[in-house]
Parts: C-alpha cells; sequence; structure tokens
C-alpha cells in the first residue's frame, strides 16, 4: 500500500539536509511525499530550537496538528531535529499524541520507530546523543533537475559560544571522512549538480580532531572534480578562518566570491562575553584580507542585539563594522536566553524596547547597503546559475550570480541546456536583480 508523508523543515540548512536524508529513508519505506496535509498518512516536523521565537512556532505548529492526528485512525505525527534533541519530554506531555519523538542523532532509527508505529502503534521517543554517523551514508533525496545542493562535511559544535544551544542539541564535533564527502560530490556531479554548499557549524575546524586532512586541503580536492563548478560553504568561524583558506580566494576559480562570516556583535567586551575568541580587529583582518584575494567578494553576517551587559556604546560599535564592512546582507536578531546556556545565567540584557530599537535601526542600515550593493550592479553582466522558472513570471528564469545574488531574467528564445547564463543586470529591487540574457 502506498503511503503519503507531508514533510514540514524548519530551521537552518543542517535541518534541510537532514530532511532530505529522512525523505530518502522514508521513500525506501514506501512513502511518497506529499504537499497536502489531509492527504498524508505520516508527518513530520524537522524542528528548530535556536531561538525561543523558533520553539514556539513549532509547539504551536505541533498544537495546530492535533485535529489532523484524530481525524483518521493510523495517521502518524512524528517529531525530530533540534527542539525533538532538547525538549523531547516537554513535546510529549505537551501533546501526547505524538507517535515519534527522535533527536538529531537517530535519524537512521527512524525506519524502524516508523514500522513500531504503523503496525504495534507503539508510541517512541529516541533522543540519546549517539554520535550515530550512519546518517551520512543515506544520500539526501535530490529533486529532479537540481543544479545545485548541500553537502555535509561535519556535524556538532564545540565552541559553546555563551548564547548558543547549538552544541547542546547537535553534540561535539565530528568530521566526515574527506574520500567519502569526494564521493558523495563525484557522485552528485554525474547527476547534473554543478554548484555545492559545503555545511558544517564551523567548517574551519574540518578534520581537525580526526587528523584529517584540512579544510582547505578538501576545498581543493573538492574543486578538481570534474563536472563541479561552484563551491560555496558555511558556516565560517572568523577565529578559525585561517590564512591557506583566505588564500584560496585568489587561486581556486570555483570558490564562490562569498563569505558568511558571523560577528555577533562589534564592541569586544561583547565577543569576550559571547566566547568568541576574536575581537574586531581581527574579524575586520579577514575581512580585508579576503578583499585583497578578490575584490568583488560578497560579505554576508550575523548579529545579535541585546545580549546581556550590550550598552548603547557598544551597539555603536556594532554600527561601526557594518559601516565599515558593507555587508551584502545580514542576519539580525535578538538575543534570546536559551536554558543551559552560559549566557542564560548573565544579567543585564537588554530591556525588550532596547533590543527592539537596536534591531531596527540594523536592519535599517542594512537595507540601504543591501540596496546600494544591488544598485551598483546595474549595467553588469553576470554569470548566473538557472535553478528554475521565476516565481513571479514562468517565462522568466530565477538563478544566483556567484556571489549569491538572487537574478529574474528573460531569456533568449530557443531551448539551451547549459545552466549557466550570462545575463545583463537591469534593474534592482530590494533583494533581488532583473535583466536579460546578454
Ligand atoms: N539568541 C539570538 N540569536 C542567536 N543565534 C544563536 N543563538 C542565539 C540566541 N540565543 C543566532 C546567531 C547565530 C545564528 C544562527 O543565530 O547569530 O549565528
Ligand atoms: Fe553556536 Fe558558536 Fe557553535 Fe556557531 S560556533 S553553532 S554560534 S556555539
Amino acid at each position: 500500500m502506498v503511503r503519503r508523508v507531508f514533510i514540514e523543515t524548519f530551521g537552518c540548512q543542517m535541518n534541510e539536509v537532514d530532511s532530505g536524508r529522512i525523505l530518502t529513508l522514508l521513500g525506501g519505506l514506501g512513502y511518497l511525499q506529499v504537499t497536502d496535509r489531509d492527504e498524508a498518512d505520516l508527518i513530520l516536523l524537522n524542528t528548530c530550537s535556536i531561538r525561543e521565537k523558533a520553539s514556539h512556532k513549532v509547539y504551536s505548529a505541533i498544537g495546530a496538528l492535533r485535529g489532523w492526528k484524530g481525524h483518521r485512525k493510523g495517521r502518524i505525527l512524528a517529531i525530530g531535529g533540534c527542539l525533538a534533541q532538547e525538549a523531547g519530554d516537554e513535546i510529549r506531555r505537551r501533546a501526547p499524541y505524538v507517535d515519534i519523538v527522535f533527536g538529531t542523532h537517530n535519524i537512521a532509527s527512524l525506519p524502524e520507530m516508523i514500522r513500531n508505529a504503523e503496525t504495534r502503534r507503539r508510541k517512541s521517543v529516541s533522543v540519546e546523543m549517539t554520535g550515530d554517523t550512519r546518517h551520512w551514508d543515506i544520500l539526501p533525496c535530490l529533486p529532479e533537475g537540481s543544479v545545485g545542493t548541500m553537502v555535509t562535511i561535519m556535524q556538532g559544535c564545540e565552541n559553546y559560544c555563551a548564547y548558543c544551544i547549538v552544541p547542546f542539541v547537535r553534540g561535539p564535533e565530528v568530521s566526515r571522512p574527506a574520500g567519502e564527502i569526494i564521493s558523495e560530490i563525484r557522485a552528485l556531479s554525474e547527476k547534473g549538480v554543478r554548484e555545492v554548499l559545503l555545511l558544517g557549524q564551523n567548517v574551519n575546524s574540518y578534520g581537525k580532531k580526526e587528523g584529517e586532512i584540512a579544510f582547505h586541503r578538501l576545498l581543493r580536492r573538492i574543486s578538481d572534480i570534474d563536472g563541479i563548478d561552484r563551491i560555496r560553504f558555511i558556516t565560517s568561524h572568523p577565529r578559525d578562518l585561517d590564512e591557506p583558506t583566505i588564500g584560496l580566494f585568489g587561486d581556486l576559480d570555483k570558490l564562490c566570491p562569498h563569505v558568511h562570516l558571523p560577528i555577533q556583535a562589534g564592541s569586544d567586551r561583547i565577543l569576550a562575553a559571547m566566547g568568541r575568541g576574536y575581537t574586531r580587529e581581527v574579524y575586520l583582518s579577514k575581512v580585508d584580507a579576503l578583499r585583497a584575494m578578490r575584490p568583488d567578494i560578497a560579505f554576508s553576517t550575523d548579529f545579535i542585539v541585546g545580549f546581556p551587559g550590550e550598552t548603547e556604546d557598544d551597539f555603536r560599535r556594532t554600527i561601526e563594522v557594518m559601516e565599515f564592512v558593507r555587508y551584502d546582507y545580514c542576519f539580525s536578531f535578538k538575543y534570546s536566553p536559551r536554558a543551559g546556556t552560559a549566557a542564560a545565567s548573565m544579567d543585564g540584557a537588554a530591556s525588550p524596547g532596547d533590543a527592539d530599537d537596536r534591531l531596527q535601526r540594523l536592519l535599517a542600515l542594512q537595507d540601504l547597503h543591501t540596496a546600494q550593493r544591488l544598485e551598483g550592479m546595474i549595467g553588469k553582466t553576470v554569470e548566473v546559475l538557472v535553478e528554475k522558472p521565476s516565481s513571479r513570471d514562468a517565462s522568466r528564469l530565477f538563478g544566483r550570480t556567484g556571489c549569491y545574488k538572487a537574478v529574474n531574467f528573460s531569456s533568449k528564445p530557443g531551448s539551451d541546456p547549459n545552466p549557466f547564463r550570462q545575463v545583463l543586470v537591469e534593474k534592482a529591487g530590494a533583494h533581488s536583480l532583473s535583466g536579460k540574457e546578454a
């Protein structure tokens, strides 16, 4: 009997890749993916708990599925990912109708849990931090015609930044053997993939614990793979981004000119309290070094405002960094205390009013910088890797430049199988460019 699954992914790219693996596993059990919940026999939420808002969102999504679950006998509700890992018992207490709770280290056990729920109506919880990496062998399901995809190179984090729950929900750092990564990317290139995004919580410490090759060597080896034309990576820790890796930006054509380099705050006092392990000067010197390698390089970052002890003066330093770097885009968040982290017991978080005010000022300045960056590209011809038809106008195409700008454009008549196109930029929107094939 064909059974149907509806999957919803919250949070970051790590979860997206995990959902791809889960879909592969479920395919093996005979499940077809559907986009309408009412058709589903199984609903699976892959959850996030990075900030309180993210956790709330998941709890309300679970609450909203109570009716779905009760509507027909035999329906299965499974909750996985970071919130499940962190608060499995709480989920069961708040929503006893949930059948399966599985953590970030228990993906490989999911088929057995689902079989138990299907046949014996048995509920199960599996949230042990096992260090299990069997899921790495499961290739995330790749939608037909994909030209780009993500590849996990490591999992977990041991930095314990004072505000961050990731080390508690993803566990200690483990790097994947380079040989496996290379084979996976080779196989992807044979399926038509041209761009890979390498994923890890801290890619610059790749392989250090295991005595694997260094991250910059891994990048070189990936760059040697025929058929792969673009390489990106996230996330770089500014402390660990080293000279050889910076040097590659002047050396490897396939390395895209875009770096996501989360600074979090511009004040050394706050960076120290966060336990980030770098000063603003060190951070800015790495930005300069990268720009020296690739003057056209794009930068993006993450900011937290209102961290315990942050004064208006500290915040002004964050603004100064923004002015100095002029990021192409950024993600800005209000500090959210997470139970169990070092910062949760620190006093002096900014009042909600001050945090809001700082957030608004950051967003306004970033909008201005983003607009200036995009406008600066008008009249230039850029190379775009085409991903799909434009969402607003299906007669046009959508893709991204090497520096990660979203571009919608009209193509030349006739069908061209090459997913790389040269596009003349004619207009800049708030977050994307538009143009025509050159
Ligand atoms: N509060 C606010 N923002 C946070 N981030 C991580 N933990 C917290 C928290 N407790 C942000 C950081 C990180 C991004 C993924 O989420 O900026 O880089
Ligand atoms: Fe969290 Fe810091 Fe690890 Fe990033 S490096 S995942 S912010 S603990």
